[in-house]
């Protein structure tokens, strides 16, 4: 950490240097993300101090200072933003990300089979070098970040960022799950079958936007997906796509 390069601001002090919200919490849950500068620098505060007190002191504050933790474990990974300090009971302030979210892709119906959606393309608005390669660094990044005893558990998109040169960096540890050298058999289980859980999850996303790209390990790995991830696979594209649809056409 480079504590000497930065002094320590209190909340206030943080919030009156603000310059921008990047990220605004929509939810109790969900914290908000700041931008400011501090010599020269771009600097990330993230908190839930826009939220009534009781959430704050019951939820964010544990849920933020958990998620300090995990993310200095993983100071040494690159491809994870680097933490600096945690103000007591608001959150924390973190490496400023120059990066991009991962575009969205464009589903569009296939002559031969119409009623069945296929991606055919990366949405042409979003501007994206992404490539195969891309997903082929964030698996090593992740496996990085499991052998220092983290499993993410909420790998998707929006938690996948862009950065410069095409590199991959992880966000949003909140839901981590941490095994330490005196974890029982049990968590360490529990921690292997959450990393496996992880890896699937970065291997469907590559698949979802480079079919094409797929290797024979990965095939392997993907075709062992536990039933919840089936399930919840099933729910997405049965009855929330359908239903989301059918929403769309009356407006
Ligand atoms: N260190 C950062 N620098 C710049 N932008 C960030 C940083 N961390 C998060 N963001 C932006 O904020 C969004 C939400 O961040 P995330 O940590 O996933 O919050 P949440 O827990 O609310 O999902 C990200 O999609 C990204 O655009
Ligand atoms: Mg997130």
């Amino acid at each position: 950490m480079q504590d000497a390069v930065i002094s320590h601001l209190n909340h206030n002090e943080l919030m009156s240097c603000v310059e921008k919200c990047i990220h605004k919490g929509s939810s109790f849950a969900q914290p908000s993300i700041f931008l400011f500068h501090q010599n020269g620098k771009a600097f990330a505060y993230k908190t839930f101090s826009q939220k009534f007190s009781l959430a704050r002191l019951l939820w964010g504050a544990v849920s933020l200072k958990k998620e300090f933790k995990v993310l200095k474990k993983l100071l040494p990974v690159s491809g994870v933003p680097k933490v600096y300090y945690f103000v007591s009971n608001f959150g924390y302030v973190m490496e400023y990300l120059e990066a991009e979210r991962i575009p969205r892709r464009r589903f569009v119906s296939s002559a031969a089979q119409p009623e069945r959606e296929k991606i055919i393309e990366i949405s042409s608005e979003e501007k994206s070098n992404l490539s195969p390669e891309f997903f082929d660094k964030a698996m090593n990044i992740l496996i990085e970040i499991h052998k220092r005893g983290v499993a993410h558990c909420d790998i998707r998109r929006n938690n996948i960022l862009v950065g410069r040169g095409e590199t991959p960096i992880f966000i949003d540890f909140a839901t981590a799950f941490v095994r330490n050298e005196g974890s029982n058999f049990i968590r360490q289980k529990i921690f292997n079958y959450l990393c496996k859980v992880d890896r699937i999850t970065l291997v469907k996303i590559k698949a979802s936007y480079f079919p094409g790209s797929i290797t024979k390990d990965e095939k392997i790995l993907i075709s062992s997906v536990p039933f919840y991830l089936r399930f919840g696979r099933f729910l997405r594209q049965k009855i929330y796509r359908p239903l989301k649809k059918i929403f769309k056409k009356r407006k």
